[in-house]
């Protein structure tokens, strides 16, 4: 009896102590569905969030100490942008060492403590992880360059010139100018798909792969729940270097346009996913994709087959229905709704223009920044917010070339502003600086802070804040929107973005007016199987409910609990 009894205790202990299985068992809903599908997502820029040694630059520190808010505003998980050393050419996207800290954002110790409070917040901290380029600060690309026979010259692309002074081929950085640097010391060309400064790895040596693996290892042991992964369509490139098809036209840098047919997109990208998801499942953690893809079918190849690469590939589709259509944006959401995985939703991040520029028509922005949160969030799917969108932040784009901070800003001047104006620190409060830091800000804040910030919106209860603040919270325990499948409705409508989340005998209608007309509808959803049932408003502006018929001023939004 007690061999048998001890036995049983051996094989408890065998199946508990295997964490990551157990883990993922807890934390599926009764839907099947993952914690990064019921969560909310948060990007930080962190030379942008909060300073906290006030030098101008956000830190970690600062991202600390906003933890409270940013649970309250209804995150569960922040992705930072690269925060390890660097020379900043990139602002971070030109890593020194994966495996630290950059001394302006702390120290690893300032890390761990924000892993350790984001926790006590219920807060989940994902990385950025720069897969396709290093710094050329970086040890491996020093040594790569240093011989012919370095022990890292192949973990970087190296190739003779096609000629004396020129390119191995056509291919052009996408900041501008040859994707080729003739290196004199060793008289050799190294190709990186963006600045010169950011030589591309060699991901078809076994070395290079394996070393990457275990970095993301390295940080899921620190606590991390998952990463973005950076510019993943360019980890390889044709072995033959043949040329680019030429397109007509020039680009914003002055470059021509080429078809980056010879240089992205290569099949073996979604091999290397694979591996870097089973890494992932070991510790229950989520991989996001950078994917800019042109249409579904490419977007959905980054799910993988059975779903075995990217959790939550980004559709920037969407982001790019550049104007108010619901004709536009059904088609998308339908186009995604038709993929095989988990859609998600972004409509800003610190490459585009913020969403508030975007969208707004420079009279209702603030209407139009509500109707736009009250969209993306209520979709089926997984939304990651941008710092700053919750307050309607707008973009501050440099006036004069010598105040421009991103390099393809001066480089491409006037055509190309770059990326400064999506970048400016988060707006806290109306005080100078915007209560980010008490010195000057490495970027200058808009005039608009004194309004859009945080501690004047929390105060109005009319503010874009709010409205954010309590479709969050709506999100967070509504079953229709957590679980329920995505009906478009009243798809002939060119004015209104109607749609039902519907689960198990409960749903929520979303009504928004995306014009400058007022509008009054009706809805039945006997179809849907509500019948006529009245519309209960959650959460409204601009817009009221009486029985099922809905109401809007321009730019209104109404989300209705509807129940069978
Ligand atoms: C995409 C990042 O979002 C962008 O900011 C960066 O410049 C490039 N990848 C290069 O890493
Ligand atoms: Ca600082």
């Amino acid at each position: 009896m007690f061999m048998r009894l001890s036995a049983f205790f051996v094989l408890l202990v065998i199946l508990f102590s295997s964490a990551p299985a157990v883990a993922q068992v807890q934390s599926a809903d009764a839907e099947g569905h993952q914690w990064w599908q019921r969560a909310v997502f948060y990007e930080i820029y962190p030379r942008s969030f909060a300073d906290s040694n006030n030098d101008g630059i956000g830190d970690l520190i600062g991202i600390t100490s906003k933890m409270s808010y940013l649970h309250e505003l209804g995150v569960d998980a922040i992705w930072i942008t690269p925060c390890y050393p660097s020379p900043q050419v990139d602002f971070g996207y030109d890593v020194a060492d994966y495996e630290n800290i950059d001394p302006m954002y702390g120290n690893l110790t300032d890390f761990d403590h924000m892993v350790a409070e984001g926790k006590k917040h219920h807060v989940r901290i994902i990385m950025d992880f720069v897969p396709n380029h290093t710094s050329d600060q970086h040890a491996w690309f020093q040594d790569s360059k240093s011989s012919r026979t370095a022990p890292h010259r192949d973990w970087y692309i190296w190739r003779d010139g096609k000629a004396p002074g020129q390119p191995p081929n056509n291919w052009i950085s996408i900041f501008g100018g040859s994707a080729w640097k003739l290196d004199p010391a060793t008289d050799q060309y190294y190709y990186h798909f963006f600045y010169a400064q950011q030589p591309d790895l060699n991901w078809r040596n076994p070395a290079v792969e394996r070393v990457m693996l275990d970095t993301t290892r390295w940080w899921y042991r620190r606590g991390v729940s998952g990463f973005r992964l950076d510019a993943v369509d360019t980890l390889f490139e044709d072995p033959g270097l043949n040329d680019n098809p030429v397109l007509p036209g020039t680009n914003k840098q002055g470059d021509p346009n080429l078809q980056n047919k010879y240089n992205t997109n290569f099949p073996e990208v979604h091999t290397e996913l694979q591996k870097l998801r089973r890494v992932a499942d070991e510790s229950n953690a989520v991989l996001i994709g950078e994917t800019w893809t042109s249409n579904v079918a490419e977007l959905d190849r980054y799910y993988g087959q059975g779903g075995n690469e990217l959790q939550m590939p980004m559709d920037f589709m969407f982001t790019m229905v550049n104007k108010l259509s619901p004709p536009d944006f059904r088609r998308q959401v339908a186009a995604v709704e038709s993929a095989h995985g988990w859609p998600v939703f972004v409509i800003s991040n610190h490459d585009i223009v913020r969403s508030y520029n975007r969208y707004g028509d420079g009279k209702n922005n603030d209407a139009i920044a509500k109707l736009m949160g009250a969209f993306y969030l209520t979709l089926r799917g997984t939304p990651i917010m941008y710092y700053g969108e919750e307050i309607g932040m707008e973009n501050n784009d440099p006036t004069r070339k010598e105040d421009v901070k991103d390099p393809i800003g001066r480089t491409g001047w006037p055509q190309e502003k770059g990326r400064d104006g999506e970048r400016t620190p988060m707006q806290w409060n109306a005080s100078p600086n915007a209560g980010f830091s008490k010195k000057a800000p490495w970027l200058p804040v808009p005039t608009s802070s004194q309004t859009h910030n945080v501690a004047s919106e929390s105060k109005d209860p009319n503010s874009v804040l709010n409205l954010y603040k309590r479709v969050l919270a709506l999100r967070h325990t509504n079953q229709a929107l957590l679980e329920g499948a995505y009906t478009p409705l009243h798809e002939d409508d060119a004015n209104l973005m109607s749609y039902l989340r519907s689960y198990k005998g409960k749903a929520v209608l979303v009504v928004l007016n995306m014009s400058t007309s007022p509008q009054k509808t009706t809805f039945d959803l006997s179809p849907q199987g509500f019948g006529r049932s009245a519309l209960k408003t959650a959460i409204s502006s601009g817009a009221s409910a009486t029985g099922n018929e809905v109401t809007l001023e321009p730019f209104g939004l109404l989300i209705a609990e509807v129940s069978q």
